[in-house]
């Protein structure tokens, strides 16, 4: 969505009425600099707790906490003018009770300025959406494939195969919009559900390997530029391969370095007379 004239970031709510009018363009980003290239691109700028496995190389995000999640959300909030910021609540830090999830999304809003948190589940979350709503935080929701539940599910993989899989993802969309959420990220679901859950909830769906029929996509960065040399799921396009252009510029720059080629005199300070 275009702002015109004074430069006026969007809000939850305007997502929210992108229902049914234009799509809904969100990416990851966890830094200041990449927030700055995506921002004038981007409706909504995820600052996802994948940043637990993109940027400091945990295997899953469970082990991502409520501080780092602030840290990346004040980085991100330095570089943006125009999208909608959101940051995930970290695992532990909001299913415990709703008031838990109440303080936990506070300190969020307060300390990195973003507009709003993101958690995941559904209709076992429903009535902590709705508390923190009711309250004042915006909360984006997040069904299907659920990251943090990796140990319970047995792994990452994508879900509604089965009438029950599928029932269930249903519900947890059904709920999650009926108790508040201005949008809902749509994981790892079959592309019929997808489909079907986008025209049943009143809310915006955000698909990540879901369907093209959802309201808007997510993609995290660093898989659509192509940073990942050995990470090429079958829900990631890559706009631009990057990784082989990182090798080549460090490989360049040691072999300067080591040929005595860098720093070139253009690179050096010579005394002012
Ligand atoms: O953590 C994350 O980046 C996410 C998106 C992939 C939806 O939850």
């Amino acid at each position: 969505m275009s702002t015109h004239g004074k430069q006026k970031r969007l809000t939850t709510t305007t997502i929210r009425a992108m229902k049914g009018k234009e799509r809904v363009v969100c990416l990851t980003a966890y830094t200041t600099p990449i927030a700055r290239l995506l921002d004038p691109h981007c409706d909504l700028l995820l600052v996802g707790d994948s940043l637990g496995m993109v940027l400091y190389g945990m295997d899953t995000t469970v082990g991502v906490t409520l501080d780092m999640m602030i840290a990346h959300g004040r980085a991100v909030m330095r570089a943006v003018s125009h999208a909608c910021v959101i940051v995930d609540l970290p695992f532990g830090s909001y299913q415990e009770s709703k008031e838990q999830a109440f303080r936990n999304a506070v300190r969020v809003l307060q300390e990195s300025g973003c507009d709003g948190i993101k958690l995941e589940g559904g209709e076992e979350m429903a009535e902590t959406v709705a508390f923190l709503t009711a309250r004042g935080v915006p909360v984006f929701g997040h069904v299907g494939l659920m990251p943090q539940l990796v140990n319970t599910a047995g792994g990452f993989r994508s879900l509604g195969h089965s009438q029950q899989e599928a029932d269930k993802i249903r519900r947890d969309a059904a709920a999650v919009a009926e108790a508040g959420a201005f949008a809902i990220v749509v994981e790892g679901t079959v592309e019929p559900l997808a489909r079907e859950i986008t025209t049943s909830v009143a809310v915006p769906t955000i698909g990540i390997g879901a369907s093209p029929a959802c309201d808007g996509q997510v993609l995290v960065s660093d898989d659509m530029l192509g940073l990942f040399n050995d990470f090429k799921p079958r829900f990631v396009k890559r706009f631009a391969d990057l990784s082989p252009l990182v090798s080549k510029a460090a490989e360049s720059y040691a072999e300067d370095v080591r040929a005595g080629r860098f720093p070139g005199e253009e690179h050096t300070f010579q005394i002012r007379r």
